[in-house]
């Protein structure tokens, strides 16, 4: 169980550090912003469709190894899913880090390494930031959304 919590934080540090998909997207269809008004922490989720599927994802903003880590993995995750496969991402990945079942347990594979944020009901805001912002992109909202 260690050996796995390790593994789990090695990967979060590892997209703190290098972040994938960091970084503006000049042509995207939809984009939404979100803050943590708990840390003033802001990102910046970009969607680019090719009709009903994304296409391509992207992200840019500054926040904690958490809430930076959380986005990584989130674009990773994205990228060819369909909005519906999309919105219920959003929902399994909020279920596990507020341990509800509202979603059902899927399996989130890669995105488990955040499963552990559940016992930090602070640390729960940063690892869903993205994915607030995600879904507002998702919806088309035009006005920044926030953790609350
Ligand atoms: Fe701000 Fe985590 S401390 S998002």
């Amino acid at each position: 169980m260690a050996d796995l919590r390790e593994l789990y934080q090695e990967v979060i540090f590892d997209h703190n550090r290098n972040p994938r998909n960091f970084r503006k997207m000049e042509d995207a269809h939809r984009h939404a912003e979100g803050y943590n008004p708990m840390c003033g922490d802001k990102v910046t989720v970009y969607l680019k469709l090719e009709g009903e599927v994304i296409g391509d994802v992207s992200f840019q903003g500054s926040g904690c190894a958490i809430s930076t880590a959380s986005a990584s993995l989130m674009t990773e995750a994205l990228k060819g899913k369909t909005l519906e496969e999309a919105q219920r991402l959003f929902q399994a990945f909020h279920a596990m880090v507020t341990d509800s079942d509202e979603g059902g347990h899927a399996d989130l594979g890669k995105l488990e390494v955040l499963a552990g944020v559940r016992e930090f009901p602070a640390r729960v805001k940063c690892a869903t930031l993205a994915w607030h912002t995600l879904h507002a992109a998702l919806s088309d909202q035009k006005t920044p959304v926030s953790t609350e």
